[in-house]
């Protein structure tokens, strides 16, 4: 199974959706809300404890997600905008996420010219960690490094989230788009 794929072949948003993507402000749908902690996560890195950054993400309008039917994917749990504070921290902890299995994604704005996404292995653990267990590993002692990525910004990517997987080097803010998935399947019928 991979990590991520770029897509080039699945459709550029247009202009207008991206103008009105990046203009939207709700209600933060990534349920951290409910798990405290997440809020204070603290990371230890070559013998350094910092904070951990996080994501709001956003519910798009269903003109939007009209459009993502008709011409990415028919189903999916969730079509937001998350917005990653750059002056909280540099890194995103490794984790799994609790609210879908893959995502598709479509940077805006990269978090800054060395921002990566990076897949990790807890060390004696197997690589992948299915059933959206919500895992968070916060000593990067305990990981190895298994993939990394710059994301292309304005193309399709998809994201395998059952891996353990965070973000590091964040320098700016960074802002995408999360098309939420329970499968893959739908590449198939693409490729
Ligand atoms: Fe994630």
């Amino acid at each position: 199974m991979y990590c991520y794929k770029i897509l080039p072949h699945l459709p550029s948003l247009p202009d207008w959706l991206q103008a009105e993507a990046l203009q939207t402000f709700g209600t933060d749908v990534t349920l951290n809300v409910s798990r405290p902690e997440y809020a204070s996560r603290m990371l230890t890195k070559d013998s350094e404890t910092f904070l951990s950054t996080r994501s709001n993400r956003s519910d798009l309008s269903s003109e939007f997600k009209q459009w993502v039917k008709e011409h990415i994917v028919d189903t999916f749990t969730e079509c937001s905008i998350s917005r990653t504070s750059a002056e909280l921290s540099a890194y995103q902890g490794p984790h799994t996420d609790k609210t879908r299995d893959f995502v598709l994604m479509y940077v805006f704005e990269s978090g800054g010219p060395d921002c990566r996404t990076v897949w990790y292995q807890e060390k004696g653990q197997p690589f992948y960690r299915p059933g959206r267990q919500w895992l968070m590993i916060n000593d990067f002692a305990q990981l190895d490094v298994i993939e990394q990525v710059q994301l292309p910004k304005n193309t399709w990517s998809i994201i395998n989230t059952q891996y353990l997987h965070g973000v590091e080097n964040i320098t700016e803010d960074r802002i995408c788009l999360h098309i939420g998935l329970d499968s893959d399947d739908f590449l198939k019928e693409i490729q």
